[in-house]
């Protein structure tokens, strides 16, 4: 089982300790609900480092829609259980210590962070950088490591790793996609079984070769709410609505 750390204070001694160990370190940050898509970064970072650092956060300043930072869900025991065998540590910290500030302090990308997932979801991705940028100063990885499914996020974490000269290396971890094609997100859990055999589609849609207007309109006409589909530097991403859960995926053009 990796060791929980809940008190940032306590974690700092141990990563101090590791600085005079010589060992590399790879950072796995969550929000928990932890899926095979996890655990698959989770292996990732153990084959590529000496140890493996997983962060759960669920974190409220990248949440534009309190409801929905309500019904978020917290499973840490099975979290924990997930990344047995793969995480030596586990960062668990109080929303207080994270944001010792109020939020006063905030990281702010000005061009792609207002599209697509920020059109939608104002201020979204100025909580993630925000909290990316706080995790990676406490973890201070060798190596750190985010899934593609996320791709707009992947994009402005590599862009602000670049702009701050952050001594770490970003590493895309391909998305994990259940048989039919549906990629892994702990918000599928939320779907009834009918909802979960329509979203199939959402991917197998938004692949087929036709311009990005007539995949938005064949989503629409499948059942799904359409909140934005887009084509960015030879990758279609797209966001729906199903049943009141929030489906984002991308594929390569
Ligand atoms: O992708 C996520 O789970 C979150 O956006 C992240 C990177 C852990 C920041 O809260």
């Amino acid at each position: 089982m990796p060791r929980v750390y809940t008190r940032l204070g306590e974690w700092k001694l141990e990563r101090a300790a590791m600085d005079r160990s010589g060992l590399s370190l790879g950072f796995v940050p969550t929000m928990g609900a932890l899926h095979a898509g996890h655990r698959s970064l989770l292996e990732r970072a153990r084959a590529e480092n000496d140890r493996v650092v997983l962060s759960i956060f669920v974190n409220p300043t990248q949440f534009n829609d309190p409801a929905d930072l309500k019904r978020y869900p917290q499973t840490l025991g099975p979290d924990l259980d997930l990344a047995d065998g793969v995480a030596d540590y586990a960062l668990f910290p109080s929303r207080a210590e994270m944001y010792p500030d109020d939020y006063n302090y905030r990281m702010t990308e000005g061009s792609l962070s207002a599209r697509m997932e920020g059109a939608q979801r104002p201020g979204h991705f100025d909580g993630v950088l925000t909290v990316v940028l706080k995790l990676l100063n406490l973890v201070r990885p060798h190596r750190a490591y985010f899934g593609e499914k996320d791709w707009q996020q992947l994009l402005l974490v590599q862009g602000m790793v670049r702009a701050l000269f952050l001594p770490v290396e970003i590493v895309p971890c391909p998305t994990v996609r259940d048989p039919d094609g549906l990629a892994l997100s702990s918000r599928n859990r939320g779907l009834s079984e009918s909802g979960r055999a329509l979203a199939a589609a959402f991917p197998r849609i938004l692949r087929e070769p036709a311009p990005a207007q007539r995949a938005a309109k064949a989503l629409g006409d499948a059942g799904f709410g359409v909140d934005y589909v887009e084509d960015h530097a030879g990758v279609r991403l797209g966001a729906v609505r199903l049943e009141e859960i929030r489906l984002i995926d991308n594929v390569r053009l």
